[in-house]
């Protein structure tokens, strides 16, 4: 009896686990990336104007749109105004939440791996309850949508010239990879054709369809366009910076800046 409430015990000791494979790569491989991408982007962020953040037809994702009025002061960086959209967006973010609390709660750590001891309220409580309005944080992110494939464009006119430079091919690939990650949305899915029995049944439905087909297409992969913004978002505003800042040159068309 002894020896069976012993055994039982070590099975329900935290982090225990039958899985002979390397569970624990992927929540160091999330807490390492992820951590990364938090320090950078609040240094990047915060720096503002004391670290140039636009050249030529070039401006940081992190900035975009620019909101600078003149009342702003020195200290207070424009990226402020943006960051806290996509901050909501991607904190709240189906994938991002597995990923997270596995990465940094271990809540579980992973499939089948025994989780702190303690009551599960899933999120149905203060703070975790907050993940709910994820669709709303997907309504903000929408808008971001048009105006970063904005600044893409932009970003091929320079002083009354159209040109190209890797500053321009940089910034539109983060636009589309942005976008495949917004458009891949789990609440974005459901709104457009979730609750719809039938698909024929009238032209709007059927424009519903088609749409949800196409979202459906970037939902399947959105693990894979979450990274790849990430990693898209942040090289793109250390460029651009490294560019600004006369640490590198941009190659391009038009000579230089
Ligand atoms: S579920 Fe990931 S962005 Fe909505």
């Amino acid at each position: 009896m002894a020896q069976a409430t012993g055994a039982l015990a070590r099975e329900r000791r935290y982090g225990k686990t039958q899985r002979r494979d390397r569970w624990w790569l992927e929540p160091v491989l999330v807490a390492t990336g992820l951590g990364a991408f938090i320090a950078y982007s609040t240094v990047s962020a915060l720096l503002g104007e004391h670290w140039a953040f636009e050249v030529g037809p070039y401006l940081s994702p992190f900035f975009e749109p620019l909101i600078r009025p003149d009342w702003l002061p020195d200290w207070f960086s424009p990226a402020l105004f943006i960051l806290p959209a996509p901050l909501a967006f991607r904190t709240t973010c189906y994938y991002y939440r597995r990923a997270y609390y596995r990465a940094y709660f271990m809540s579980p750590p992973a499939c089948a791996v025994r989780e702190p001891a303690g009551s599960y309220s899933g999120e149905s409580r203060f703070p975790l309850v907050l993940q709910q309005l994820h669709r709303f944080a997907l309504y903000a992110a929408l808008v971001f949508v048009p105006v970063l494939w904005f600044g893409a464009l932009r970003s091929y006119w320079h002083d009354g010239e159209l040109g190209v430079g890797l500053g321009s091919v940089l910034i539109t690939v983060n636009a589309f990879l942005l976008m495949m990650y917004t458009f891949g949305c789990h609440s974005l899915r459901h709104l457009v054709a979730g609750g719809l029995n039938c698909f024929s049944c009238s032209t709007f439905r059927q424009a519903r369809h088609r749409a949800w087909r196409f979202v459906t297409v970037a939902n399947e992969h959105h693990r894979l366009w979450a990274w790849t913004s990430l990693i898209g978002v942040g090289l793109t505003d250390l460029y651009i910076h490294l560019v600004a800042n006369d640490v590198i040159t941009d190659p391009n068309t038009w000579g230089s800046f």
